[in-house]
């Protein structure tokens, strides 16, 4: 798939099929968030892959019970590596850490797409809750909760914003 329809085509994915997803397509997901920009290439990011129902569960709760979580056959927690991320300081800890997952998780969720699978970014969730499910040391910041699986329904697409909304051109 080209990259245009890729970033053109990806919808937030929240149902799905039971179908698991096959293992080399983990494996492309896991080649698509490690292949993403990352400042200092300190790569100051971890990504928990849970197949786990029970820890599945606590991550539904934790994000005030969206319950396609529990749905997806793989949820993947993109965390902020903040021991790492100290080495730019403030900065680092604030930014660059956050900005390494998104970049990551834009990453996955386009070659999810372009292997079929669809995929939401979760956001709206409690941190240390989330944090607790997985029982995550004290260094990693959960930044998002992203469910994976085959889509039992896609959404048309949302209303975007005009390019004279949301673009300023300076010449
Ligand atoms: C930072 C961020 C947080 C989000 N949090 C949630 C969430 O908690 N639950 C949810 O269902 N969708 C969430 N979304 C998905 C957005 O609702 C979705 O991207 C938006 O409606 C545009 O639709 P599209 O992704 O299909 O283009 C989030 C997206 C982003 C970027």
């Amino acid at each position: 798939m080209e990259v245009y329809d890729a970033i053109k085509g990806r919808r937030s994915v929240r149902r799905f099929k039971k179908d698991p997803v096959e293992e080399e397509k983990v494996e492309a997901l896991k080649e698509a968030l490690r292949s993403a920009p990352s400042a200092g290439n300190l790569r100051m990011r971890r990504f928990y892959f849970v197949f786990n129902e029970e820890v599945k569960k606590r991550l539904s709760a934790a994000a005030f019970d969206q319950r396609f979580i529990l749905e997806a056959p793989l949820v993947v927690v993109a965390c902020a590596d903040l021991r790492i991320a100290d080495y730019y300081g403030k900065r680092g800890v604030e930014l660059y850490a956050i900005q390494d997952c998104a970049v990551s998780v834009e990453n996955m969720m386009l070659m999810a797409h372009s292997l079929g699978l669809g995929s939401v970014w979760v956001g709206a969730f409690a941190e240390s809750e989330a944090a607790r499910s997985l029982s995550l040391p004290e260094e990693l910041r959960p930044v998002a909760i992203v469910p994976v699986g085959y889509p039992a329904a896609v959404p048309s697409a949302p209303k975007r914003g005009t390019a004279e909304e949301e673009v300023v051109t300076v010449r």
